[in-house]
């Protein structure tokens, strides 16, 4: 295919998908939609910016949980390494000379420095040197050697490699937890339901298109909440995409932790017309799965966003958002086209619209001039996160 704008394939929809898409077709006669709740609801703006509440997010959760920290096609060839910072954790992402992917910590065993200083880069090494006194560290982890070694007469060597966190690939996405005392991840057991979605998708084969990873000054729930309600779609995105999508609730539903929603876009009406086989999650509705607690991922017309919000205060996050498009650009109208759409939606829905908003809203939330924030009707989804963050964090320590 030579063309300006490549297709993804129809990606087969599983029972459930195959009942949120019935839902929104039977929604497009009604006015309201059955899925309208009964309330409006509240919500207390101190979830946005206490800290206490983050040191609780953090034990409770982030580092709990597997996170998801990028995809393996980051990490193309044998030796990438990028550096990363997230949740105050200097990491390692490595791919080592097997093709096997681990996450380490950014941290020399003998006196503490950072092997790697530069973050968010991925570079290539035949292995990892201390700059302090030059220990030098497997892709893998192990110790290789130091300088010296007499000098060390009762160490063991052999125990010195670099802290590991328990991670795994799994979708071709990159998944770890951030506590290097567990042992165990079980990502397709934590994602339930989800995971046999993203099993329809075919991520492994995926090409990492652009990565932009930026500090921002919100808190990471408020992006996790822009995502999970329509209400501003046709207002905040008026200059973007809103002339894409009628101003209708989403199909959503709530898997364990996470959230499948399916959104309608102005081609709805034409899957009316055509057998279940050829409904298209990507071309008559958005697909959003929001992982708990903070990864989106958005599935546009021919390309994916993945979006990962890790909180640095309770008013910055680190915030990257990274492209996928199903191979790497063929020529230079595919490659034309999907840096249209990256600058589009990183820079102008994302970075202009749901991050600048966010950030208004932090200012707003700090200000003290709302004793409780409201929910709507179309905005009832974002009522089950924050309950599951509030229901997590109540938990025992
Ligand atoms: S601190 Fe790394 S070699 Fe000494
Ligand atoms: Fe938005």
């Amino acid at each position: 295919m030579n063309n300006a704008t490549p297709r993804t394939p129809i990606t087969p929809l599983n029972a459930p998908l195959t009942r949120l898409f019935e839902r929104l077709l039977a929604d497009m006669d009604h006015r309201e939609s059955p899925e309208w709740d009964a309330q409006d609801s509240r919500l207390d703006p101190a979830v946005y910016c206490d800290p206490a509440l983050l040191e609780r997010e953090k034990i409770q959760i982030f580092r709990r949980l597997p996170l998801c920290l990028g995809h393996a096609d980051q990490l193309r060839e044998p030796g990438s390494v990028l550096a990363r910072d997230l949740l105050g954790l200097p990491l390692l992402l490595t791919r080592d000379r097997h093709g096997e992917i681990h996450v380490l910590l950014n941290v020399c065993r003998h006196r503490g420095a950072r092997l790697i200083a530069g973050e968010g880069e991925v570079c290539r090494h035949q292995g990892l040197s201390c700059p302090y006194h030059a220990w030098t560290y497997e892709l893998n982890g192990a110790l290789r050697g130091v300088p010296k070694p007499e000098t060390f007469p009762t160490l063991d060597l052999a125990a010195r490699g670099l802290r590991r966190l328990p991670s795994q690939v799994r979708h071709g996405l990159i998944w770890a937890i951030l506590d290097p005392a567990q042992t165990d991840i079980d990502v397709a057991g934590f994602l339930g339901g989800i995971d046999e979605d993203l099993s329809g998708f075919g991520f492994e084969t995926q090409h990492v298109f652009r990565q932009h990873a930026r500090r921002r000054a919100t808190n990471w729930k408020l992006m996790m909440d822009a995502f999970q309600e329509t209400y501003h779609i046709k207002r905040l995105h008026a200059p973007t995409i809103a002339p894409f999508f009628p101003d209708r609730n989403p199909a959503g539903e709530g898997v364990g932790l996470h959230t499948r929603i399916l959104v309608a876009r102005d081609r709805l009406p034409e899957a009316r017309t055509l057998p279940p086989a050829q409904w298209d999650l990507r071309r008559h509705a958005t697909l959003t799965h929001a992982i708990f607690p903070n990864s989106l991922l958005i599935y546009h017309p021919d390309a994916t966003s993945h979006m990962g919000m890790f909180p640095i205060s309770p008013g910055e996050i680190l915030f990257v958002h990274t492209l996928f498009t199903p191979h790497a650009p063929r020529d230079e109208k595919e490659l034309a086209h999907w840096e249209r759409t990256f600058a589009m939606i990183d820079e102008g829905v994302f970075g202009a619209e749901d991050l600048f908003i966010s950030e208004q809203i932090q200012l707003g939330v700090a200000s003290g001039a709302n004793d409780e924030l409201v929910f709507g009707r179309q905005e009832h989804h974002l009522r089950r996160f924050h309950a599951n963050v509030a229901a997590l964090c109540r938990g025992p320590d």
